[in-house]
């Protein structure tokens, strides 16, 4: 491993025009704005259209990030989609993504873990090219998370929604990826699963009539194991490069949930108020998609200077985990 820097070159997203409201929600479900803005801090969230898949999404996404970065596609070394809500099994959604671009021969994959795909993929990206094997490479975090929602369930039903962020990593001449941290607890991978559609449960009348083949959450069980383990992983970054609370510019967070991130951002000693920046009213959760957009509308909005840590951190289905800091 060299000396090299890895830093965010370009940054891109996408969020479907329609919107669905609390109060949309409310005719929908037995439920109401009032209990979805204090337990979660959602307000509305965006849905994509039947036409439009997850691919499509991350394409929209993943241009903006070309151009933001000045470069053309076929600069691109590696293509990574972070997705539970992929177009189809197979081909990966990156495949897809990789033709839609225009873009040949370069490797594609997808990576399935859920809301902490984008860090996952950062650290990827860091890896191949802190080595020198690419020089650039382009991690999309895209979701149509409306497409696996049981709109008859209340309780997951009003927390999701379906957007995409894309990032174009490559070496920088100060500052970028300080520190990585991923991990993941499969043990408890029964509190947040979609259970049907794979080899386990095939697709079948059954499945269908059982509704097997939405997203199923023990939401209070997971609420838990959230606090703690993000607050674990943001700490795990950051006490190792001898960074304090007082250090960190920006923590921009998985949106899972508005108390999650209050309560983990105090539990590592950062200013829940003033240093975590949140835009789950808008959007609520969009799994992987979440942290990308979440960190370029932190960008759009100057909210990160030159300069700045910020610290990356999600949690999700895996369960799985990952923190990043970042210098700007
Ligand atoms: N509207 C009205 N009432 C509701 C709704 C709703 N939409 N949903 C649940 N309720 C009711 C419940 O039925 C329950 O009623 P009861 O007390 O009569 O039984 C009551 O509200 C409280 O339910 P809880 O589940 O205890 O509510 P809680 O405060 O825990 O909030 C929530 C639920 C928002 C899901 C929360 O637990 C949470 O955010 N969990 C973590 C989610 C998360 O982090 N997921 C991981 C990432 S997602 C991914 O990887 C794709």
């Amino acid at each position: 491993m060299n000396n090299k820097k890895v830093g965010i070159i370009g940054l891109g997203k996408y969020l479907p025009e329609n919107r669905l409201t609390n109060k949309d929600l409310e005719k929908i479900v037995d439920t109401s704005d009032e209990w979805i803005t204090t337990r979660t801090g959602i307000k509305e969230r965006r849905i994509a259209r039947d036409d439009e898949a997850t691919s499509d999404m991350a394409v929209r996404a993943a241009k903006k990030a070309l151009e933001k970065a000045r470069i053309k596609p076929e600069q691109i070394d590696l293509i990574i989609v972070a997705t539970i809500t992929p177009d189809m099994f197979f081909p990966a959604t990156a495949c897809i993504v990789q033709n839609k671009l225009g873009i040949n021969d370069k490797p594609a994959f997808d990576i399935s873990v859920a809301c902490s795909g984008f860090i996952y993929g950062i650290a990827i990206a860091n890896q191949f090219i802190k080595t020198g094997t690419y020089r650039h490479v382009l991690v999309i975090a895209a979701e149509k998370m409306s497409s696996v929602t049981d709109w008859t369930d209340r309780s997951t039903c009003v927390l999701m929604g379906d957007g995409a962020g894309a990032a174009v990593l490559g070496e920088v001449k100060e500052g970028g990826v300080l520190a990585v941290h991923l991990g993941a607890d499969g043990a408890n991978g029964d509190l947040l699963k979609m259970p049907a559609g794979g080899s386990r449960l095939p697709a079948s009348i059954s499945t269908v009539e059982a509704r097997l083949h939405y997203l199923k959450m023990h939401g209070n069980e997971l609420f838990r194991h959230a606090v703690r383990i993000m607050a674990d992983a943001g700490k795990k970054v950051t006490e190792p490069l001898g960074l304090k609370g007082d250090d960190i510019s920006l923590v921009i967070p998985h949106q899972a949930n508005i108390r999650i991130l209050k309560a983990a951002a105090k539990r590592m000693g950062i200013d829940p108020e003033k240093k975590v920046y949140l835009n789950i009213d808008k959007y609520g959760n969009m799994s992987a998609a979440s942290s990308a957009v979440a960190l370029v509308e932190a960008v759009e909005e100057g909210r990160v200077k030159k300069g700045n840590i910020i610290l990356l951190d999600a949690f999700g289905a895996g369960l799985t985990w990952g923190a990043a800091a970042i210098k700007w």
